[in-house]
């Protein structure tokens, strides 16, 4: 036993002594190890990686190697240079961290699913027809569920609520009504999810507490069950997007109790991301009165040409174009869309640079692309890109904007929320026309607003960077009642 734990105690210290003795080689990126012995910088990551990163990238520049428990991630900064690590599938991968991160956080193992198959299988139903049919099924489950929710109350009664839970439940449960095919239980599956997606970065970094251990495992569990078919039901729909994807599973090779682990997974993909992203639009519109204003005199002009022609509100918006709420769709995102994007070194790689200088990448280290850093919050891009203006992405002649420049060069990537190359979001579209609709149906159903007209946007939880959309810490508490008619707005 001694000698048991004496060597393992020895091997564990020359492994530490190994990872501490990296050093810069030529032609590698700046490296900053930290000064605790193989967890690095890893404390500070996990706290708050925008504001480490931005630290190192004030220090290094735009490109430099962490350490962070144990693993060497260099992080890369400079848009321009985006392509080389996006386009590359032979020197650098993403599916085995990706298999990884799904093991931990779902307990779910599909090593037998190609990912490409499995995207091709994916943008089927994000496109065309199929795209079609699911962007008027959410627009009639929201209109369903924000009637449905105010029953019991008289119209003109004032209702309270914290305005991310507002979005959230409505856009998490009208999209589940849209692609899975229970129908009864949506609001037990929101509450569930919720409880969840709480633990959901902790769960991804191995940090729960025992206590937070057994809720993550039991709601994990009880989300499996609920998200099951319910044969019994007769709801079943033969054609779904749910069935669709069983046998997808089924020809992969997947088991039945994948199969089931696997709706987890696609229900955080498909609902995790709509609803908050409404919420920070929401949430700005109230607090910036001018941009609320230009969003209602445009949909104001939308809703006369809707009298005369009686439009439901998603051909409305699909036969008119909105570049004032599309400008402050995209400015919502710049500020709040975080997502990491990760790839692994399978083998020893150059990377070049688009201002012609090259890095050596080891095998086996870790390459992190950080759009929210930059482009979204650089400031040579975007001016003063702390603040919220709605107008950023118009043109004069109130048109998209979509040349931005840095150092006098045109920047291709000039915001990522839908993340890039072959892994961009597929479900984009979709996601655009529900939160359009979302914003379009309670501007003009629902008298809404702050009820601290002075209150301000809570921060946001630090802990999601990397995770996709964030997530405030706190809430904005809003009073709402139905409209009598849509030309009071
Ligand atoms: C505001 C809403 C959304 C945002 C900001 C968003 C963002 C993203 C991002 C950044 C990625 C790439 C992740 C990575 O590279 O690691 C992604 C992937 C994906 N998204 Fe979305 N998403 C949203 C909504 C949706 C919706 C509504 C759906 C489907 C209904 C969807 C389906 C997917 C799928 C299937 C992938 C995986 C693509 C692949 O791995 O090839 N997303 N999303």
């Amino acid at each position: 036993m001694f000698w048991t734990i004496f060597l393992l105690f020895n091997g564990l210290f020359i492994v530490v002594l190994f990872y501490s003795t990296r050093t810069r080689k030529k032609n590698e990126p700046p490296l900053d190890k930290g000064f605790i012995p193989w967890l690095g910088h890893a404390l500070e990551f996990l706290k708050d990686s925008a504001k480490f990163l931005a630290r190192m990238k004030e220090k290094h520049g735009d490109i430099f190697t962490v350490r962070v428990a144990g693993h060497y991630v260099t992080v890369l900064l400079d848009p321009n240079s985006f392509d080389a690590v996006l386009n590359d599938t032979v020197f650098l991968d993403f599916t085995n961290s990706r298999n990884q991160l799904i093991q931990k956080i779902f307990s779910l193992q599909l090593p037998s699913v190609k990912p490409a198959a499995e995207r091709k299988w994916m943008e089927r139903h994000f496109q065309g027809l199929s795209l079609s049919k699911l962007n008027s099924s959410i627009n009639t489950h929201l209109q369903n569920l924000l009637l449905s929710d105010q029953k019991g109350c008289s119209p003109s009664e004032w209702r309270q609520d914290g305005l991310f839970s507002l979005c959230y439940s409505l856009l998490f449960r009208a999209g589940y009504l849209t692609m899975f095919e229970r129908r009864d239980n949506a609001a037990a599956v929101y509450k569930e999810f919720r409880q969840f997606d709480n633990l959901l970065t902790k769960l991804a970094r191995s940090s729960l507490k025992r206590g937070e251990s057994e809720t993550a495992n039991s709601s994990r569990e009880r989300l499996w069950e609920l998200l099951s078919p319910n044969l019994l039901s007769g709801t079943s729909e033969s054609n779904s997007w749910q069935q669709s994807y069983h046998h997808f599973l089924q020809e992969e090779g997947v088991d039945a109790e994948m199969q089931k682990r696997a709706l987890l997974l696609q229900l955080w993909t498909t609902q995790c991301n709509a609803g908050p992203a409404a919420f920070w639009l929401l949430g700005f519109l109230l607090t910036h009165p001018e941009a609320m204003e230009a969003v209602k005199s445009e949909i104001r002009g939308l809703t006369l040409l809707d009298t005369s022609l009686q439009h439901p509100p998603i051909n409305l918006l699909e036969a008119h174009s909105t570049p004032v709420l599309d400008s402050v769709l995209s400015e919502t995102l710049r500020l709040t869309a975080a997502v990491m994007i990760r790839r692994e070194v399978v083998q020893d790689k150059i990377l070049c640079m688009a201002n012609g200088k090259e890095y050596h990448l080891r095998r086996g280290d870790r390459v992190c692309l950080f759009p929210f850093l930059s482009p979204q919050m650089d400031p040579q891009i975007h001016q003063e890109p702390q603040l919220f203006k709605y107008d950023r992405f118009l043109d004069d002649n109130m048109t998209v904007k979509e040349k931005f420049y840095k150092d006098g060069k045109r920047i291709k990537y000039h915001t990522m929320p839908w993340g890039g190359g072959r892994n961009t979001c597929v479900g984009k579209e979709f996601a655009v026309t529900a939160i359009k609709q979302f914003v379009f149906l309670l501007l003009t159903q629902l008298d809404l607003e702050m009820c601290d007209p002075e209150a301000k946007l809570p921060p946001v939880n630090t802990s999601r960077y990397g995770f996709g959309m964030l997530q405030p810490d706190g809430d904005l508490q809003v009073r709402y009642r139905l409209r009598r008619t849509q030309h009071e707005m």
